[in-house]
């Protein structure tokens, strides 16, 4: 499974690329207000840390703006994902540039119907919303679940990317539903490490090695 950074934020993004889990970033309109950077600027420092896909979202909701300003975006970075929401001038606008070699990212998916006229339209990466679906009293990672067969059914080749990623366990299920993306706030992939008896073990090697006196090299 594939490890995106769900930020605009540059510190956060380097600190998810430090311990070499980084795989690729997203961002939306929201995420950019919240780092306060400039947009284009900011999704050009990106590209200076991942190589990976990065996504960068349109603003227009019409096809030819939808293309305009993706034209603008793709020449950031050779590694940009164009992020078209789902509708029918995001999936025109998704058919296009695909076709066209560029990758795109269809977001604000909340539905199975949804995902498959994505795939259809050729898109790259499906971006299901799993904590905004659990707000709402559905469960998201059923919708994974069934992204996931249909997909297999067809043998689409777009990517499943897990979104509205809330907490560590949003990610363990999805990896067991073998989703191919998660992307997540960078504190949410720190929590993975964590265990409580990772800690207590540490401290007792150590109060160990201590006793014993010795020393490495
Ligand atoms: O990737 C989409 C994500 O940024 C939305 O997350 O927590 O605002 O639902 P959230």
């Amino acid at each position: 499974m594939k490890f995106f950074a769900d930020t605009a934020v540059i510190s956060e993004i380097r600190e998810l690329a430090d311990t070499g889990l980084l795989d690729g970033v997203t961002t939306n309109p929201s995420l950019i207000k919240k780092s306060g950077g400039d947009f284009i600027e900011t999704v050009r420092e990106i590209a200076t840390i991942t190589s990976g896909p990065i996504s960068a979202e349109v603003i227009a909701l019409d096809h030819d703006g939808m293309m305009r300003e993706a034209e603008v975006l793709r020449k950031i970075a050779d590694n940009i994902a164009i992020k078209v929401p789902l509708t029918p001038a995001g999936l025109k606008t998704c058919k296009a540039l695909t076709s066209d070699g560029t990758m795109v990212n269809v977001t604000l998916c909340f539905s199975a119907a949804q995902a498959l006229i994505a795939a259809k339209a050729g898109a790259s990466f499906i971006s299901p919303f799993v904590g905004r679906l659990d707000d709402v009293g559905f469960n998201g990672m059923d919708l994974i679940a069934d992204i996931r067969m249909i997909y297999d059914n067809y043998d689409f080749s777009t990517e499943i990317l897990v979104a509205s990623v809330r907490h560590p366990m949003h990610i363990v299920e999805a990896a067991k539903i073998g989703a191919d993306v998660c992307t997540a706030p960078t504190k949410i992939f720190m929590q993975l490490f964590n265990h409580p008896s990772t800690d207590a073990g540490i401290a007792a090697f150590l109060k160990d090695w201590e006793a014993t006196g010795q020393a490495i090299g």
